[in-house]
């Protein structure tokens, strides 16, 4: 099967506050970040508001909501606080996504088989106000199935194990994030993946013919460092256009 819708990419410019935090003032400004990106190709902005506040903060968020003029995606945990903000903000999207004060970056898909009542919840409120929600889940087919039955209309497949792997385990974990967005396709989900992505892990993934939608943020940040934010996306860009186009052929 061949890809037959075009393949978006979201650019994540957390990393843009990360840096910015660690010295407390206004700069680098991740709001002017995302013009950058939008300019040299970004299809959308994704910008997580987590409950620490640890990178975006929500002055950055409110920015965003009111500045872009290309869909604007916030991830977030599915807390009261959370879905509050996002109500009010009303961005284009809600990636819901766990959160657990320790960990360093979001470290796993969402639990939604044992999910509590809240995530039911939110997807619901947040679809009711317009929101399109995703759930940042594994690549596992029960898991699909349970996002379904939430009424979540996007599932985002968590490619960090597939990026983190060398070898014959990447090949596997690759084979399962394949499976996974042919079964989302298959009961109706809008399919999008990320994390941990790079200039070498992105052409297999691009290549999924039911995928809509890439979310890549930390490797983008860190590449501008060497040769610039527009010079880093122009060159996912390409690199998922070919693999596109390779898979098309
Ligand atoms: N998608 C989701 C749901 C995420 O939580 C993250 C990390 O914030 C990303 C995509 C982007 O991951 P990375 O920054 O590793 O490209």
């Amino acid at each position: 099967m061949s890809p037959s819708h075009p393949l978006r990419l979201g650019v994540n410019i957390d990393h843009v506050a990360t840096v910015r935090n660690a010295r407390g003032g206004a700069l680098p400004d991740p709001v002017r970040a995302a013009h950058l990106a939008i300019a040299a190709g970004a299809d959308g902005i994704t910008a997580h508001l987590r409950e620490d506040r640890r990178h975006i903060r929500d002055d950055d968020m409110e920015r965003l909501a009111r500045e872009l003029t290309v869909p604007l995606n916030m991830e977030m945990a599915a807390t009261p606080e959370m879905v509050a903000i996002a109500l009010r903000l009303r961005p284009h999207a809600c990636c819901l996504v766990p959160e657990k004060r320790e960990e360093r970056t979001t470290e796993g898909g969402l639990n939604v088989v044992a999910a509590g009542p809240f995530l039911a919840e939110a997807v619901a409120a947040l679809g009711r106000g317009g929101v399109r929600v995703s759930l940042f889940v594994e690549p596992d087919p029960k898991v699909l199935d349970a996002a379904k039955a939430l009424g979540a209309p996007v599932v985002e497949l968590h490619t960090g194990a597939y990026c983190e792997a060398t070898g014959a385990a990447r090949a596997a974990e690759l084979a399962r994030i394949v499976a996974a967005a042919a079964h989302a396709e298959a009961i109706g989900l809008e399919c999008h993946a990320g994390h941990g992505l790079d200039f070498e892990t992105v052409g297999a993934v691009a290549a999924i013919p039911a995928m809509r939608e890439l979310n890549i943020g930390h490797f983008l940040v860190g590449e501008a460092i060497f040769i610039g934010l527009e010079a880093a996306i122009g060159g996912m860009r390409a690199r998922m256009d070919a693999a596109r186009a390779g898979a098309a052929a």
